[in-house]
């Protein structure tokens, strides 16, 4: 490896968007390690902590007076953030703790859809080999009922190509559910023409993107989709314990859960157990009471986001991914990621035999990756710089270049 050139630093990006490493300051992370792990979970901004403590100092002072002072006003102001970053009202969203939950929720109103038609029902969920387990995972539960699982594979480990979808969605199929980004490969679908797809077959599409959210600036109505998911753990900067739901009007009004829970009742506070009417709105499919402390949380991610805009967010994140792939060919590393900057969100990998050394000796350096089976994934974001990306970079070729973690067998340049 040619160490001259692996730290010729590239600061085109920065040029572009010197103001955003002001930010920088905001994550105390960002001091601690070198922090190239957002894909996984965002660094903690110094105003989630405020949030957080303003929750805890609420309950010190007011009990439960605060549910109603300010928690609930929270409750509906995240709504409002998340409609944000998908450019919907906030009153078409339904909160959830986590993705699975919000999964859960529609996949019960969709049991009605799978019936259908009793002579010819639609029984299959299609999804691919490169989405998160959980989204199979839900329909897979269902199997009792009949409903069958459809796993695309992906032909390059990258993608999946919109033509293997064509070939899969037919009379026979619900709902198409796979994720605007991939999450091992940072790999951007093109929602639309999935869209488009699922309904000229008359399927549906739901869309989990918790790789997109807060990275990709999105219009969810304008491309097409039914259902769309995410959460905030990764380029929403907010934490666990926050996801949301997203469903196209008609369609929300049309299904019905059948798995629910108290903040999903029009009249909640009525406290009638007889009875039960949904909300008109978004909290229809909503269950029970949420996490609070989760929810001030996010709000201090949400309020970073916002200042800094989705759009300079996406622009910066994509040119380090940029930079992290010229350096790694530079070095001769073999990198597994898409080379179309529009076709790629904030993941970048490199093939490795055996990822986990790797990670540890680049911990012992300081930095903060991740890995999957046969790759180490890097994720850097917006707050990242392209020294911490070149030294990297760096790492990772002395390391391959050394006997003791050997790189993969040539193979084709993905
Ligand atoms: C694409 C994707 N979906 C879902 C999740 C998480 O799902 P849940 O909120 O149910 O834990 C993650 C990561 O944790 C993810 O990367």
């Amino acid at each position: 490896m040619d160490q001259d050139v692996v730290m010729s630093i590239d600061t085109a990006g920065e040029a572009r968007h010197p103001d955003l490493l002001r930010f920088r300051a905001e994550f105390p992370l960002l001091a601690a390690t070198r922090y190239l792990n957002t894909c996984s979970l965002g660094a903690l901004p110094a105003r989630g902590r405020a949030k957080l403590d303003e929750f805890l100092a609420q309950w010190d002072r007011l009990g439960a007076s605060a549910w109603y002072g300010y928690w609930m006003d929270e409750l509906a102001a995240l709504r409002e953030d998340f409609g944000w970053a998908i450019g919907r009202p906030g009153s078409e969203i339904a909160l959830a703790p986590n993705v699975s939950v919000a999964l859960a929720s529609v996949a019960s109103a969709l049991d009605a859809v799978h019936r259908g038609d009793q002579a010819a029902p639609r029984k299959r969920v299609i999804t691919t080999a490169l989405d998160f387990p959980t989204l199979g995972h839900q329909w897979l539960a269902r199997a009792t009922l009949g409903v069958e699982l459809v796993v695309l594979p992906s032909p390059d480990g990258l993608s999946v190509p919109l033509e293997a979808f064509a070939a899969a969605i037919d009379e026979r199929t619900a709902l198409v559910a796979t994720g605007h980004v991939y999450f091992t490969t940072g790999a951007v679908q093109d929602v639309s023409g999935l869209a488009e797809l699922c309904h000229e077959r008359g399927a549906l599409l739901l869309i989990d993107a918790y790789q997109a959210t807060g990275l990709i600036p999105t219009e969810v109505a304008a491309l097409g989709v039914d259902i769309y998911v995410s959460g905030t753990l990764k380029w929403l900067f907010g934490g666990p314990g926050n996801a949301f739901l997203w469903l196209r009007p008609e369609l929300r009004e049309a299904l019905t859960p059948t798995t629910t829970g108290w903040f999903s009742s029009a009249r909640q506070f009525e406290f009638d157990v007889s009875e039960l009417d949904f909300a008109d709105d978004g909290r229809k499919f909503e269950m029970g009471t949420p996490a609070v402390p989760s929810a001030f949380l996010a709000r201090g991610g949400m309020s970073l986001v916002r200042e800094v805009g989705i759009d300079a967010i996406h622009q910066r994140t994509v040119d380090l991914g940029a930079h992290l792939i010229r350096l790694a060919d530079e070095a001769g590393l073999p990198v597994r990621a898409v080379r179309d900057d529009a076709r790629r969100a904030g993941i970048v990998a490199i093939e490795a035999a055996d990822p986990t050394s790797i990670v540890t000796a680049l911990a012992a350096e300081g930095f903060v990756v991740d890995k999957r089976p046969g790759i180490v994934r890097f994720s850097p974001a917006f707050y990242n710089t392209e020294q911490e990306v070149a030294d990297a970079v760096s790492v990772v070729a002395r390391l391959m270049e050394s006997d003791q973690v050997p790189p993969r067998a040539e193979g084709p340049d993905r």
